[in-house]
Protein backbone atom coordinates (compact mmCIF):
# COMPACT_ATOMS: atom_id res chain seq x y z
CA UNK A 1 0.00 0.00 0.00
CA UNK A 2 1.43 3.40 -0.96
CA UNK A 3 -1.20 5.40 1.54
CA UNK A 4 -3.66 4.66 4.02
CA UNK A 5 -6.68 6.80 3.36
CA UNK A 6 -7.93 7.98 0.06
CA UNK A 7 -9.58 11.51 0.71
CA UNK A 8 -12.27 12.59 -1.59
CA UNK A 9 -13.62 16.29 -1.27
CA UNK A 10 -14.44 19.66 -3.12
CA UNK A 11 -11.91 21.72 -3.11
CA UNK A 12 -14.43 24.29 -1.92
CA UNK A 13 -13.67 22.52 1.20
CA UNK A 14 -10.35 22.12 0.84
CA UNK A 15 -9.54 24.11 4.54
CA UNK A 16 -11.49 22.19 6.95
CA UNK A 17 -10.39 18.77 5.13
CA UNK A 18 -7.14 19.89 5.06
CA UNK A 19 -7.38 20.07 8.98
CA UNK A 20 -8.70 16.78 9.39
CA UNK A 21 -5.89 15.29 7.25
CA UNK A 22 -3.16 16.44 9.44
CA UNK A 23 -5.13 15.23 12.30
CA UNK A 24 -5.19 11.70 10.71
CA UNK A 25 -1.45 12.15 9.56
CA UNK A 26 -0.66 12.90 13.13
CA UNK A 27 -2.52 9.73 14.43
CA UNK A 28 0.19 7.91 12.61
CA UNK A 29 -1.73 7.09 9.08
CA UNK A 30 -0.90 8.72 5.64
CA UNK A 31 -3.20 10.43 3.06
CA UNK A 32 -3.78 10.18 -0.48
CA UNK A 33 -5.06 13.91 -0.77
CA UNK A 34 -5.29 15.01 -4.06
CA UNK A 35 -3.63 18.59 -2.59
CA UNK A 36 -0.45 16.75 -1.96
CA UNK A 37 -0.46 13.58 -4.54
CA UNK A 38 -1.85 14.80 -7.83
CA UNK A 39 -2.26 18.40 -9.61
CA UNK A 40 -4.82 17.50 -11.83
CA UNK A 41 -8.48 15.05 -12.20
CA UNK A 42 -6.96 12.41 -13.76
CA UNK A 43 -9.27 9.18 -13.53
CA UNK A 44 -6.41 6.68 -14.12
CA UNK A 45 -4.17 8.25 -11.36
CA UNK A 46 -7.39 8.41 -9.09
CA UNK A 47 -7.97 4.68 -9.52
CA UNK A 48 -4.71 4.06 -8.77
CA UNK A 49 -4.67 6.14 -6.01
CA UNK A 50 -8.14 4.04 -4.53
CA UNK A 51 -6.92 0.44 -5.42
CA UNK A 52 -3.55 1.77 -3.24
CA UNK A 53 -5.28 2.43 -0.09
CA UNK A 54 -6.97 0.59 2.76
CA UNK A 55 -9.87 2.63 2.67
CA UNK A 56 -11.60 5.94 1.77
CA UNK A 57 -12.90 8.82 3.69
CA UNK A 58 -15.64 11.01 1.77
CA UNK A 59 -16.19 15.04 2.93
CA UNK A 60 -20.06 15.53 2.41
CA UNK A 61 -20.95 18.81 1.81
CA UNK A 62 -23.44 21.24 -0.60
CA UNK A 63 -19.92 21.47 -2.52
CA UNK A 64 -19.09 18.17 -2.75
CA UNK A 65 -22.94 16.97 -3.12
CA UNK A 66 -22.81 18.35 -7.19
CA UNK A 67 -19.14 17.52 -7.95
CA UNK A 68 -19.72 14.46 -10.64
CA UNK A 69 -15.11 13.21 -9.81
CA UNK A 70 -16.42 13.01 -5.86
CA UNK A 71 -19.75 10.90 -6.99
CA UNK A 72 -17.33 8.63 -9.63
CA UNK A 73 -15.00 8.10 -6.94
CA UNK A 74 -17.44 7.05 -4.16
CA UNK A 75 -18.65 4.92 -6.82
CA UNK A 76 -14.83 3.51 -7.45
CA UNK A 77 -14.43 3.08 -3.64
CA UNK A 78 -17.65 1.18 -3.43
CA UNK A 79 -16.66 -1.31 -6.42
CA UNK A 80 -13.12 -1.81 -5.10
CA UNK A 81 -15.52 -2.94 -1.20
CA UNK A 82 -16.96 -5.42 -3.83
CA UNK A 83 -13.51 -6.60 -4.90
CA UNK A 84 -12.03 -6.44 -1.28
CA UNK A 85 -14.33 -6.53 1.61
CA UNK A 86 -11.78 -5.11 3.86
CA UNK A 87 -11.69 -1.89 2.04
CA UNK A 88 -14.26 0.40 3.46
CA UNK A 89 -15.60 3.93 2.25
CA UNK A 90 -16.98 6.30 5.03
CA UNK A 91 -19.15 9.48 4.09
CA UNK A 92 -18.07 12.25 6.62
CA UNK A 93 -20.69 14.49 6.61
CA UNK A 94 -19.82 18.31 6.71
CA UNK A 95 -20.72 21.49 9.21
CA UNK A 96 -23.80 23.21 8.12
CA UNK A 97 -25.18 20.06 5.43
CA UNK A 98 -28.98 19.90 6.03
CA UNK A 99 -30.27 15.88 5.29
CA UNK A 100 -32.37 17.09 2.47
CA UNK A 101 -29.50 18.29 0.75
CA UNK A 102 -28.25 14.86 0.36
CA UNK A 103 -31.14 13.34 -1.33
CA UNK A 104 -28.79 13.52 -4.65
CA UNK A 105 -26.27 11.59 -3.90
CA UNK A 106 -27.98 9.08 -1.04
CA UNK A 107 -28.42 6.25 -3.26
CA UNK A 108 -24.77 5.90 -3.24
CA UNK A 109 -24.12 6.25 0.40
CA UNK A 110 -27.92 5.28 1.61
CA UNK A 111 -26.70 1.49 2.53
CA UNK A 112 -22.88 2.95 4.39
CA UNK A 113 -22.40 3.79 7.77
CA UNK A 114 -21.94 7.70 8.20
CA UNK A 115 -20.61 10.50 10.60
CA UNK A 116 -21.21 13.70 10.89
CA UNK A 117 -18.31 16.70 11.61
CA UNK A 118 -20.21 18.26 14.19
CA UNK A 119 -20.74 15.38 16.42
CA UNK A 120 -16.79 15.90 17.35
CA UNK A 121 -15.57 18.14 20.21
CA UNK A 122 -12.45 18.65 17.35
CA UNK A 123 -10.60 17.04 14.56
CA UNK A 124 -8.45 14.74 16.75
CA UNK A 125 -11.15 13.32 17.67
CA UNK A 126 -13.12 13.07 14.33
CA UNK A 127 -9.78 11.71 13.22
CA UNK A 128 -9.86 8.50 15.48
CA UNK A 129 -13.33 7.98 14.94
CA UNK A 130 -12.46 7.82 10.76
CA UNK A 131 -9.99 5.55 11.54
CA UNK A 132 -11.79 3.80 13.52
CA UNK A 133 -15.07 3.41 11.21
CA UNK A 134 -12.27 2.71 8.75
CA UNK A 135 -11.02 -0.39 10.24
CA UNK A 136 -7.22 1.30 10.11
CA UNK A 137 -5.07 1.23 13.24
CA UNK A 138 -2.55 3.50 13.13
CA UNK A 139 -0.52 1.09 15.70
CA UNK A 140 -0.48 -1.91 12.76
CA UNK A 141 1.57 1.09 10.93
CA UNK A 142 3.78 1.30 13.51
CA UNK A 143 3.41 4.81 13.83
CA UNK A 144 2.93 5.82 17.28
CA UNK A 145 2.47 4.50 20.59
CA UNK A 146 -0.69 6.32 21.57
CA UNK A 147 -2.74 8.45 19.64
CA UNK A 148 -1.69 11.28 21.61
CA UNK A 149 -1.80 15.13 20.39
CA UNK A 150 -1.02 18.02 22.22
CA UNK A 151 -2.15 20.27 19.26
CA UNK A 152 -5.46 20.74 19.98
CA UNK A 153 -6.96 23.50 21.76
CA UNK A 154 -7.95 21.87 25.22
CA UNK A 155 -4.92 20.28 25.32
CA UNK A 156 -3.24 22.96 25.48
CA UNK A 157 -4.88 24.78 28.05
CA UNK A 158 -4.35 21.54 29.90
CA UNK A 159 -0.62 21.82 29.70
CA UNK A 160 -0.06 24.69 30.97
CA UNK A 161 -1.76 23.77 34.44
CA UNK A 162 0.42 20.79 34.29
CA UNK A 163 3.55 22.98 33.89
CA UNK A 164 2.64 24.62 36.52
CA UNK A 165 2.56 21.93 38.78
CA UNK A 166 5.65 19.77 37.36
CA UNK A 167 7.08 22.78 37.86
CA UNK A 168 6.72 22.34 41.80
CA UNK A 169 8.51 19.28 41.61
CA UNK A 170 11.29 19.97 39.60
CA UNK A 171 12.21 23.32 41.03
CA UNK A 172 14.79 21.77 43.94
CA UNK A 173 15.99 19.61 41.01
CA UNK A 174 16.97 22.39 38.70
CA UNK A 175 17.99 25.48 41.34
CA UNK A 176 20.78 22.94 41.92
CA UNK A 177 22.28 21.83 38.48
CA UNK A 178 21.52 25.99 37.48
CA UNK A 179 24.08 26.78 40.53
CA UNK A 180 26.26 24.33 39.72
CA UNK A 181 26.85 25.37 36.02
CA UNK A 182 25.66 28.70 34.31
CA UNK A 183 26.97 27.86 31.23
CA UNK A 184 24.92 24.74 30.27
CA UNK A 185 23.39 23.90 26.55
CA UNK A 186 20.43 22.33 27.63
CA UNK A 187 17.75 19.73 25.40
CA UNK A 188 14.59 19.75 26.06
CA UNK A 189 12.68 16.82 24.13
CA UNK A 190 9.06 16.89 23.04
CA UNK A 191 8.88 20.42 23.93
CA UNK A 192 5.46 20.93 22.39
CA UNK A 193 4.56 24.81 22.22
CA UNK A 194 7.77 25.51 24.24
CA UNK A 195 5.55 26.78 27.09
CA UNK A 196 6.62 24.22 29.87
CA UNK A 197 10.61 24.54 29.16
CA UNK A 198 10.71 28.26 28.91
CA UNK A 199 8.79 28.40 32.61
CA UNK A 200 11.49 26.31 33.72
CA UNK A 201 14.03 28.07 32.46
CA UNK A 202 12.64 31.64 32.68
CA UNK A 203 14.98 34.03 34.81
CA UNK A 204 18.15 31.18 35.34
CA UNK A 205 21.35 31.71 33.66
CA UNK A 206 22.18 28.91 30.79
CA UNK A 207 23.73 29.64 27.24
CA UNK A 208 21.66 27.77 25.24
CA UNK A 209 18.61 25.87 24.91
CA UNK A 210 17.19 24.00 22.06
CA UNK A 211 13.46 22.19 22.34
CA UNK A 212 12.84 19.69 19.76
CA UNK A 213 8.89 18.67 18.87
CA UNK A 214 7.75 16.16 15.86
CA UNK A 215 5.18 18.63 15.67
CA UNK A 216 5.38 21.26 13.15
CA UNK A 217 2.51 23.36 14.29
CA UNK A 218 3.73 23.07 17.83
CA UNK A 219 7.50 24.16 17.12
CA UNK A 220 6.56 27.18 14.94
CA UNK A 221 3.89 28.64 17.90
CA UNK A 222 7.18 27.48 20.23
CA UNK A 223 9.24 29.81 18.04
CA UNK A 224 7.05 33.11 17.54
CA UNK A 225 6.48 32.80 21.46
CA UNK A 226 9.50 31.81 22.90
CA UNK A 227 12.26 31.98 20.41
CA UNK A 228 15.08 34.46 21.25
CA UNK A 229 18.92 34.58 20.60
CA UNK A 230 19.66 31.90 23.28
CA UNK A 231 16.54 29.63 22.66
CA UNK A 232 15.73 27.72 19.46
CA UNK A 233 12.98 25.08 18.49
CA UNK A 234 13.14 22.40 15.68
CA UNK A 235 10.78 20.38 14.57
CA UNK A 236 12.67 16.77 15.06
CA UNK A 237 12.01 13.31 16.07
CA UNK A 238 15.55 12.60 17.75
CA UNK A 239 15.03 8.84 17.16
CA UNK A 240 14.67 9.10 13.41
CA UNK A 241 17.74 9.85 11.43
CA UNK A 242 16.52 13.44 9.99
CA UNK A 243 15.79 14.48 13.59
CA UNK A 244 18.99 13.15 14.84
CA UNK A 245 20.58 15.28 11.61
CA UNK A 246 19.22 18.45 12.43
CA UNK A 247 20.07 18.50 15.94
CA UNK A 248 23.72 17.79 15.04
CA UNK A 249 23.56 20.65 12.71
CA UNK A 250 22.57 22.99 15.11
CA UNK A 251 25.39 21.21 17.56
CA UNK A 252 27.81 22.52 15.02
CA UNK A 253 26.44 25.95 14.52
CA UNK A 254 26.76 26.35 18.74
CA UNK A 255 29.90 24.62 18.63
CA UNK A 256 29.04 22.09 21.14
CA UNK A 257 29.67 18.11 21.27
CA UNK A 258 26.90 17.08 23.68
CA UNK A 259 24.42 18.97 25.74
CA UNK A 260 25.18 19.93 29.42
CA UNK A 261 21.35 19.05 30.52
CA UNK A 262 19.00 17.06 28.57
CA UNK A 263 15.04 17.28 29.90
CA UNK A 264 12.53 14.44 28.93
CA UNK A 265 8.77 15.55 30.28
CA UNK A 266 5.58 13.95 29.71
CA UNK A 267 6.89 12.38 26.11
CA UNK A 268 7.93 8.72 27.03
CA UNK A 269 4.91 7.28 28.15
CA UNK A 270 3.06 8.07 24.53
CA UNK A 271 6.46 6.20 22.53
CA UNK A 272 6.07 2.82 21.21
CA UNK A 273 9.81 2.01 22.34
CA UNK A 274 10.64 4.46 25.13
CA UNK A 275 13.92 3.06 25.10
CA UNK A 276 14.99 4.08 21.81
CA UNK A 277 14.67 7.48 22.85
CA UNK A 278 16.80 7.31 26.18
CA UNK A 279 19.31 5.78 24.01
CA UNK A 280 19.12 9.09 21.47
CA UNK A 281 19.30 11.04 24.34
CA UNK A 282 22.46 9.44 25.72
CA UNK A 283 24.35 9.93 22.04
CA UNK A 284 23.46 13.53 22.09
CA UNK A 285 24.23 14.20 26.30
CA UNK A 286 28.02 15.68 27.33
CA UNK A 287 30.00 12.92 29.24
CA UNK A 288 28.99 14.40 33.32
CA UNK A 289 25.94 15.98 31.75
CA UNK A 290 22.78 15.61 33.52
CA UNK A 291 19.11 13.59 31.89
CA UNK A 292 15.94 14.62 33.48
CA UNK A 293 13.28 12.38 33.32
CA UNK A 294 9.54 13.63 34.43
CA UNK A 295 6.87 11.07 34.07
CA UNK A 296 3.46 9.92 34.93
CA UNK A 297 2.59 6.62 36.60
CA UNK A 298 -1.31 6.32 38.17
CA UNK A 299 -0.46 3.36 40.27
CA UNK A 300 0.77 6.08 42.95
CA UNK A 301 -2.25 7.80 42.77
CA UNK A 302 -4.56 7.85 45.80
CA UNK A 303 -6.60 10.45 47.50
CA UNK A 304 -9.05 10.77 50.86
CA UNK A 305 -11.81 10.65 51.51
CA UNK A 306 -13.11 8.06 49.52
CA UNK A 307 -14.34 9.40 45.77
CA UNK A 308 -16.12 6.90 43.01
CA UNK A 309 -15.77 10.07 40.67
CA UNK A 310 -11.90 10.18 41.00
CA UNK A 311 -11.83 5.97 40.75
CA UNK A 312 -13.81 6.85 37.62
CA UNK A 313 -11.21 9.74 36.29
CA UNK A 314 -8.40 7.06 36.84
CA UNK A 315 -10.19 4.35 34.92
CA UNK A 316 -10.81 6.77 32.16
CA UNK A 317 -7.27 7.58 32.07
CA UNK A 318 -6.54 3.96 31.44
CA UNK A 319 -8.60 2.77 28.62
CA UNK A 320 -7.89 6.00 26.78
CA UNK A 321 -6.41 5.24 23.43
CA UNK A 322 -4.61 8.76 24.01
CA UNK A 323 -3.16 8.75 27.37
CA UNK A 324 -0.36 6.45 26.65
CA UNK A 325 1.07 4.01 28.90
CA UNK A 326 0.27 5.34 32.69
CA UNK A 327 2.74 3.38 34.33
CA UNK A 328 5.68 4.58 32.47
CA UNK A 329 7.11 6.64 35.55
CA UNK A 330 8.21 3.33 37.63
CA UNK A 331 9.92 2.32 34.91
CA UNK A 332 12.09 5.13 34.28
CA UNK A 333 15.25 3.51 36.72
CA UNK A 334 14.94 0.35 34.79
CA UNK A 335 15.21 2.40 31.08
CA UNK A 336 18.12 4.57 32.14
CA UNK A 337 20.14 1.72 33.58
CA UNK A 338 20.06 -0.48 30.31
CA UNK A 339 20.94 2.43 28.22
CA UNK A 340 23.97 3.31 30.63
CA UNK A 341 23.33 6.25 32.21
CA UNK A 342 24.85 5.94 36.24
CA UNK A 343 23.95 8.00 39.29
CA UNK A 344 20.05 7.60 38.87
CA UNK A 345 18.55 9.12 41.52
CA UNK A 346 14.49 8.96 41.97
CA UNK A 347 14.27 12.25 43.11
CA UNK A 348 10.28 12.36 44.12
CA UNK A 349 7.61 9.80 42.99
CA UNK A 350 4.39 12.04 43.59
CA UNK A 351 2.70 15.71 43.42
CA UNK A 352 0.18 16.36 45.68
CA UNK A 353 -3.26 18.65 45.56
CA UNK A 354 -1.69 21.27 48.08
CA UNK A 355 0.46 24.18 46.76
CA UNK A 356 3.02 26.10 48.90
CA UNK A 357 0.96 27.69 51.22
CA UNK A 358 -0.82 24.31 51.85
CA UNK A 359 -3.99 25.27 49.74
CA UNK A 360 -5.57 23.06 47.01
CA UNK A 361 -3.78 23.91 44.12
CA UNK A 362 -6.52 24.22 41.14
CA UNK A 363 -3.94 23.89 38.75
CA UNK A 364 -3.56 20.03 39.74
CA UNK A 365 -7.53 20.02 39.31
CA UNK A 366 -7.21 21.65 35.83
CA UNK A 367 -4.11 19.10 34.71
CA UNK A 368 -6.22 15.98 34.99
CA UNK A 369 -9.78 16.50 36.54
CA UNK A 370 -11.66 19.49 34.25
CA UNK A 371 -14.70 18.04 32.34
CA UNK A 372 -13.94 20.23 29.26
CA UNK A 373 -11.09 17.46 28.51
CA UNK A 374 -13.99 14.61 28.19
CA UNK A 375 -16.49 17.08 26.54
CA UNK A 376 -18.01 15.28 23.11
CA UNK A 377 -15.72 12.08 24.00
CA UNK A 378 -16.79 9.17 21.36
CA UNK A 379 -16.69 5.28 22.17
CA UNK A 380 -14.08 5.34 19.46
CA UNK A 381 -11.89 7.43 21.83
CA UNK A 382 -11.49 4.37 24.18
CA UNK A 383 -10.47 0.78 24.34
CA UNK A 384 -13.26 -0.37 26.93
CA UNK A 385 -16.96 0.36 26.10
CA UNK A 386 -17.66 1.21 29.92
CA UNK A 387 -15.72 4.01 29.94
CA UNK A 388 -18.64 6.04 28.41
CA UNK A 389 -20.55 5.15 31.65
CA UNK A 390 -18.03 5.84 33.64
CA UNK A 391 -17.65 8.94 31.70
CA UNK A 392 -21.73 9.98 32.78
CA UNK A 393 -20.83 9.58 36.10
CA UNK A 394 -17.84 12.11 36.45
CA UNK A 395 -20.11 14.47 34.13
CA UNK A 396 -23.09 14.36 36.88
CA UNK A 397 -20.43 14.74 39.50
CA UNK A 398 -17.89 16.91 38.25
CA UNK A 399 -19.56 20.49 40.00
CA UNK A 400 -19.87 18.41 43.48
CA UNK A 401 -16.53 17.33 43.77
CA UNK A 402 -14.30 20.11 42.53
CA UNK A 403 -15.92 22.38 44.97
CA UNK A 404 -15.69 19.54 47.65
CA UNK A 405 -11.89 19.85 46.87
CA UNK A 406 -11.48 23.81 45.86
CA UNK A 407 -12.67 23.48 49.56
CA UNK A 408 -10.28 21.56 50.93
CA UNK A 409 -12.18 18.49 51.77
CA UNK A 410 -10.61 15.94 49.31
CA UNK A 411 -6.83 15.35 49.26
CA UNK A 412 -5.36 13.50 45.75
CA UNK A 413 -2.17 12.35 45.46
CA UNK A 414 -1.05 11.86 41.92
CA UNK A 415 2.23 9.54 40.63
CA UNK A 416 4.53 11.09 38.95
CA UNK A 417 8.12 10.10 38.86
CA UNK A 418 11.11 12.47 38.62
CA UNK A 419 14.41 10.91 37.69
CA UNK A 420 17.86 12.08 37.03
CA UNK A 421 20.95 10.28 35.89
CA UNK A 422 24.27 11.30 34.43
CA UNK A 423 26.27 10.33 31.65
C1 LIG B 1 2.43 15.55 26.80
S1 LIG B 1 3.37 16.54 25.70
C2 LIG B 1 4.56 17.10 26.87
C3 LIG B 1 4.97 18.48 26.61
C4 LIG B 1 6.01 19.03 27.60
N1 LIG B 1 7.24 18.28 27.57
C5 LIG B 1 5.44 19.08 28.99
O1 LIG B 1 6.04 18.50 29.91
O2 LIG B 1 4.39 19.73 29.20
C6 LIG B 1 4.30 15.38 24.72
C7 LIG B 1 4.99 16.04 23.53
O3 LIG B 1 5.96 15.11 23.02
C8 LIG B 1 5.97 15.19 21.61
N2 LIG B 1 6.53 13.95 21.07
C9 LIG B 1 6.01 12.70 21.16
N3 LIG B 1 6.81 11.83 20.54
C10 LIG B 1 7.88 12.52 20.08
C11 LIG B 1 9.05 12.16 19.35
N4 LIG B 1 9.26 10.91 18.98
N5 LIG B 1 9.94 13.13 19.04
C12 LIG B 1 9.72 14.42 19.40
N6 LIG B 1 8.62 14.82 20.07
C13 LIG B 1 7.71 13.88 20.41
C14 LIG B 1 4.51 15.41 21.26
O4 LIG B 1 4.35 15.97 19.97
C15 LIG B 1 4.07 16.36 22.37
O5 LIG B 1 4.19 17.70 22.00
Amino acid sequence: MEKDIFISFSNKDISIVREIVRALEECGVTCWFQEDDSKGDFAEHISRGIKDTQGMAVFISSNSIPSIMVKNEIVMGIQHHELDASYHVLPVILSGTEENELFPILPLIAAINRIYYDNYKNSHNLALSILNQLDINPSENGALGSTYTASVENEQKRLISQSIILDRQIRPVFDSLFRENREMNILDVGCANGMAISRKTEGRPYRTMLGVDKNERLISDACRKFGNDRNTFLTADPMEQSGAEAIAEYMKRQGITGFDMIHISYVLLHLGDPREMLHAAKQLLKEGGTIVVQDVDDGANYHYPESRYLEDCYRIWAHCNDTGDRNMGRKIPGLLDQEGFRNIQVVSSSVTSLDENGHPDNNLWNMYFNTALWMGSEPADFNDARAMTWLENCRQKHQEEQSRYLEGNLFINLGCVLVTARN
